[in-house]
């Protein structure tokens, strides 16, 4: 990149010293906002077939300034444009270029427009179109899970509650607990995206413009659902920016939750999956280790994620109406926040449908713990017995069970039916996994039936 005699720049009219050589670098944006060329492109274009449409530009004049935009948007793509920092951002970097290419039609573009609205558009055009990537992410992710609870319907691993075996549950239910959490994050994604979906372009620096614009023209052209109402909010606010890091916040903090399962799955101790060498590393000096690098990695750019979030807010809470340089600051969050779920939803997507199940790890790790020990108290309440009651006789069969050192299905009739006269000899058929989970039968329950039926009823949906 390079640095320019400050002449060059489009505002130095009124100035009379050269910008201070640290000042130019610290104030421009281009080395980040450059990744905003495409949008901003666009977005000329719909401004000055605009201007054409309402007679502030000739037709000659628009064609000259539509193919200089696009054979400048060849050159970027081909690594032959030379962004300069004394051109302080991607606008006037473009600006700049446009006007050594085609002159005089290329000094008209920014009529009745300013950087100011000129890049609250470019902002919401890149995030719109990286909403759609991220929202077909999180579907081939979906789709991974409902494969995976398909093939595990019946996979029965122990349920926890404060991470202590708490009751039998199958696998496929596990993973569409997560199916339904990234449900609501697209929902929500689904829902910013229509306030992201709407045009500042008209607003010009603050005011709005004196020349007969026609906004629904260009919003039209630009695929926007609407247009800001009131030119000093649409120049100004980013909430549209931060309701995307909240649902970006919200999307890592699941997929941390899931890494946590997976890395706690992978370990010796609990060795209930495996995840592939592909996504793993391995140590320097311990030649025996292979690391869950994928979902720990996941797990800690979470808090990157979060910062963004609270940058943007902290961003904005301190600025009068209406633009200020601040908002120069709201680019990197944005962009490191979309970068970090585009990678984390990528890498997810392709690792879950390969995760290895180890059935006979999960099922053995259920039949120990007392996993049945509710259905146990169930049974007695079928028998006539009270639950709190039940609960007791329960409790001390668990404590003879541990002394032992046998499950409930382990114990003999006779040492269990010593707790209570309405323990018969069918109670065996309560005590067995397959019969807890499959007692579960109602929606939203852990029954292999019901976790088919809802991995059908989710597909249906999509
Ligand atoms: N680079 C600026 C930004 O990112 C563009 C808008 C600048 N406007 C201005 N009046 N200085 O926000």
């Amino acid at each position: 990149m390079s640095r320019d005699n400050s002449s060059d720049k489009p505002w130095a009219g009124r100035f009379t010293e050269p910008t201070d050589a640290f000042v130019e670098a610290f104030t421009s944006s281009v080395g980040f906002d450059k990744r905003l060329y495409r949008h901003d492109i666009a977005g000329s274009i719909a401004h000055a077939k605009m201007l054409t449409h309402v007679g502030v530009l000739s037709r000659d004049e628009c064609k000259l300034i539509v193919k200089g935009l696009e054979d400048i948007q060849l050159d970027i793509e081909r690594d032959e444009f030379n962004w300069s920092v004394s051109l302080e951002d991607v606008h006037m970097n473009i600006e700049a270029r446009l006007i050594d290419r085609i002159g005089i039609a290329g000094k008209k573009l920014h009529t009745g427009r300013s950087r100011n609205d000129q890049v609250a558009t470019d902002i919401r055009l890149y995030l719109r179109d990286e909403i759609d990537l991220i929202a077909a992410e999180i579907k081939r992710l979906q789709t991974g899970l409902l494969d995976l609870a398909e093939r595990e319907a019946e996979t029965i691993l122990p349920g926890f509650t404060h991470l202590q075996v708490a009751q039998p549950v199958v696998f496929g239910h596990h993973m569409l607990a997560w199916f339904e959490m990234l449900k609501r994050d697209h929902d929500r994604l689904m829902d910013c995206r229509k306030r992201v979906n709407v045009m500042p372009l008209g607003s010009a620096a603050l005011a709005g413009t004196s020349y007969p614009i026609d906004r629904e023209f260009s919003a039209q052209l630009l695929g926007f659902d609407g247009i800001c109402q009131n030119s000093l909010d649409a120049v100004s606010d980013r909430d549209f920016a931060i309701e995307f890091c909240a649902f970006a916040a919200t999307l890592l903090m699941h997929l941390s939750r899931f890494s946590e399962e997976l890395v706690i799955w992978a370990s010796a101790q609990f060795d209930f999956i495996e995840l592939p060498d592909r996504f793993c590393t391995g140590s320097s000096i311990m030649p025996q280790k292979k690391n869950p690098d994928v979902p720990e990695l996941v797990r800690g750019k979470t808090g990157r994620v979060f910062g963004s979030l609270m940058s943007l807010l902290t961003l904005m809470k301190g600025q009068p109406l209406a633009y200020n340089k601040d908002n120069q600051e709201d680019k990197e969050p944005l962009f490191d926040a979309i970068d970090t779920v585009r990678g984390s939803l990528r890498v997810f997507g392709d690792m879950v449908p390969a995760i290895e199940v180890k059935r006979e790890n999960m099922e053995r790790a259920a039949r120990s713990g007392f996993s049945t020990a509710t259905d146990l108290a169930d049974y007695l309440v079928r028998n006539g017995v009270a639950f709190r009651d039940a609960h007791e006789v329960v409790g001390k069969a668990v404590r003879l069970g541990v002394e032992s050192n046998l499950d409930l299905a382990e114990m003999s009739f006779e040492a269990l039916s010593q707790f209570s006269p309405a323990i018969k000899e069918d109670v065996f058929e309560v005590l067995t996994l397959q019969g807890s989970v499959a007692a579960r039968d109602h929606i939203g329950g852990t029954a292999p039936a019901q976790v088919r039926a809802a991995i059908q009823r989710a597909r249906e949906a999509r």
